[in-house]
């Protein structure tokens, strides 16, 4: 007897967004494509609301700014009502499990976005919820991060035919790696410049390999930070401790990272006037947060991963991104539910 039926009306949840591979390169960049269209659409007061009577929940065991937002406002743009489950204030997980909650949300809702901690956890929910499933960020991956990074970056670079893509600092979390599998997925030359001990995990490092060579991109990892930017179109960075590590790890992080540090002179070692910086945000860049605080009076660094200098330049491309993250959100939610 089965005992869980999806909704009729439900979208299949093959319409599922776990990882990037899930979209694969061609759906990779239509979705990309899809969401420059409702960007100039919206810019020009012209854009259609394709999901009316569509409900979403935004299940979020982490904190956010951003991804929460761009949900939010591309949902409201589109007609659609979303419901928010913070990390605070649902059974999911203390009385009630992934598999039954996803069911439950799966009866009342069009599509679940989620931002959790292990990436099982949202496979878990998308083979309950019988809808489709969107990784809001996992400790593994951020999938729709690389939507909006691949939009930004195809704004400022509309004519380069094979973007140099380096990124900087913790090699093994989720914006790291997303980063090198989509890179490599879509042909560019990607970069990952980390020290030993914080490079992403060999199965993904073999994963990224593979995608470079069927789609005539590249993809390294290397210790030395100089090396990995020399060439490089864009220079991105992410804080050095991830949501769910402790705060102590700061203490180890510090030493090993500094060397990789985006300051004017590391741009400059990419050898080309153009090159562009990016960090998904929050970036911890000065001192007014309490965590910019901790950095100076502990560590005498103004600034973690990026300086401030680098950060508010012109060729800073941080604050596009992130607009850019409402814009590809739609266009996974349109494509995922029309
Ligand atoms: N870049 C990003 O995912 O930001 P939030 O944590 O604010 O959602
Ligand atoms: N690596 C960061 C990304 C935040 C958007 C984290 O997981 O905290």
């Amino acid at each position: 007897m089965t005992t869980h039926t999806a909704p009729p009306t439900a979208p299949p949840a093959s319409a599922s967004l776990l990882t990037e591979l899930n979209l694969g390169k061609d759906r990779f960049l239509d979705v990309v494509d899809l969401a420059q269209q409702l960007k100039d659409a919206r810019r020009q007061q012209r854009e259609r609301p394709m999901l009316r009577s569509r409900n979403i929940a935004l299940v979020f065991q982490k904190a956010s700014t951003r991804t929460r937002c761009a949900f939010e406002v591309a949902a409201a743009d589109q007609g659609a009502h979303t419901t928010y489950l913070g990390p605070d204030g649902t059974h999911l997980g203390h009385e009630e499990s992934i598999a039954d909650t996803a069911r439950v949300l799966g009866h009342l809702y069009d599509g679940i976005a989620f931002r959790g901690f292990a990436q099982e956890t949202i496979e878990e929910m998308a083979r309950h919820a019988g809808v489709p499933v969107w990784n809001a960020l996992s400790d593994d991956w951020h999938p729709t991060q690389m939507l909006a990074d691949v939009l930004t970056i195809r704004e400022a670079f509309p004519d380069r035919r094979r973007v140099s893509w380096a990124y900087l600092g913790d090699g093994r979390n989720n914006v790291a790696r997303s980063i090198l599998v989509t890179g490599a997925m879509l042909g560019m030359d990607v970069r990952i410049g980390s020290p030993l001990a914080l490079q992403p995990p060999r199965t993904v490092q073999t994963l990224a390999a593979e995608l470079a060579q069927s789609s005539g991109g590249g993809a390294w990892v290397t210790d030395d930070p100089v090396g990995s930017v020399a060439g490089a179109d864009v220079v991105y960075t992410d804080t050095w401790v991830s949501m769910g590590e402790p705060d102590s790890a700061w203490d180890e992080r510090v030493p090993m990272l500094r060397p990789y540090r985006v300051t004017c002179d590391l741009m400059a070692m990419t050898g080309k006037p153009d090159s562009r910086f990016m960090h998904c945000l929050p970036a911890t860049h000065d001192d007014r947060t309490d965590l910019g605080r901790r950095v100076l009076d502990r560590y005498g660094l103004f600034g973690a991963e990026v300086s401030d200098d680098v950060f508010n330049a012109d060729t800073s491309l941080v604050f596009q991104q992130a607009a850019n993250r409402m814009h590809t959100i739609k266009a996974v939610l349109v494509s995922s539910l029309t």
